[in-house]
């Protein structure tokens, strides 16, 4: 019998949804969860937004629009397990069992929380650790938690988060070696073309840096958003080098590989920066508007997101609840 191989991923709800969230974690984990044999968990991480801010109306904003962001990208919800990570209270006692395993030096080394505290060195602020809750610094856990709580095998996610995966690895490897062979290290599937996609200043396409292009905007917004994005100094005429560009690596993340390479001949033969921009607007435009068809008729229909979700966290508990007991009975959490 071929084993049933379990996919996972999330996407924090932290504003609304862009093209990064499209074509690194929500396109890849539909086209995944299409394949046979395997069984997929997507969830919104609500829980991992409280990190990074605390307006209460912008979270639950957003938790509903990514949600109808992947129902209106395709998610078929009979198919895939589709859930709120608050859903779940079994991710969170999980999560404490493994803060009691993992090493806090483990956890200095996590990207996140490094960054916070290199820009603190980098204004000179005498506290390295000013501004960093212990949330930021958890956060490889909570994260970790949410992998390990459906013994996931395979977790598509980009480049920027291949470091959590291989925390929660380590973290599943030691709880194993304490309490026996429960936990499954997961691996991270990250795609090359897409692992990071730039936003418009060239920077990872990222809600904290302000630099997304979103999915569902009006037509003059998103043409007035593409036509910010950063680029060098070339003149029209001069031939420009495709691997250094930022309108080039958006466009061929969600276009075909002929069209790419259509573009790929342009910038050889010269074109503006203003005419790759108009080209990259009109394809994105398009590729965009049967998903933003779909959305505007979900967003429509509060109580079917919610239904939905509902009946997507009953299959999720019905997966955690067995494998929490296993956990707190292998760690001697029981009756007498
Ligand atoms: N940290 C991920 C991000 O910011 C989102 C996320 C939370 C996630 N939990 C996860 C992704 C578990 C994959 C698996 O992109």
């Amino acid at each position: 019998m071929i084993k049933e191989r379990r996919i996972l991923t999330g996407i924090t709800t932290t504003g609304l949804p862009h093209l990064g969230n499209l074509v690194g974690a929500i396109m890849p984990s539909i086209k995944a969860s299409k394949e046979k044999n395997t069984t997929s968990f997507l969830f919104l991480a609500d829980y991992h937004s409280l990190i990074k801010n605390s307006d209460s109306e912008l979270r639950h904003q957003s938790s509903f629009n990514i949600a109808a962001c992947w129902l209106a990208c395709g998610l078929d919800p009979k198919k895939v397990i589709f859930y709120r990570q608050s859903d779940i209270p079994h991710i969170f006692e999980l999560a404490w069992v493994l803060s009691c395993l993992a090493s806090k030096g483990l956890l200095n080394r996590a990207h996140a929380y490094k960054a916070a505290m290199s820009d603190n060195q980098s204004k000179k602020v005498e506290d390295v650790d000013k501004g960093v809750n212990m949330g930021l610094f958890n956060y490889p856990i909570l994260m970790a938690a949410d992998i390990l709580m459906f013994k996931a095998d395979l977790v598509p996610v980009g480049q920027d988060q291949k470091q959590h995966i291989e925390m929660t690895r380590d973290m599943a490897l030691k709880f194993n070696h304490h309490y026996g062979d429960i936990l499954t290290a997961p691996e991270a599937v990250i795609d090359d073309n897409t692992g990071i996609l730039p936003g418009i200043d060239g920077r990872k396409m990222s809600k904290s840096y302000e630099n997304t292009i979103p999915l569902f905007s009006e037509e003059d917004e998103l043409r007035k958003i593409v036509m910010k994005i950063k680029t060098n100094s070339l003149e029209p005429g001069e031939a420009k080098d495709p691997s250094d560009s930022n309108i080039f690596d958006i466009y061929k993340a969600f276009s075909t590989q002929e069209k790419t390479q259509e573009l790929s001949r342009l910038f050889q033969n010269g074109i503006a920066w203003g005419d790759a921009k108009e080209v990259l607007y009109e394809e994105l435009s398009s590729f965009l508007k049967p998903f933003k068809a779909e959305y505007n008729k979900i967003i429509e229909d509060k109580s079917y997101v919610e239904t939905t979700l509902i009946e997507g966290s009953e299959k999720a508990l019905s997966v955690s609840e067995p494998i929490i007991e296993e956990v707190r009975q292998a760690i001697g959490i029981k009756g007498f």
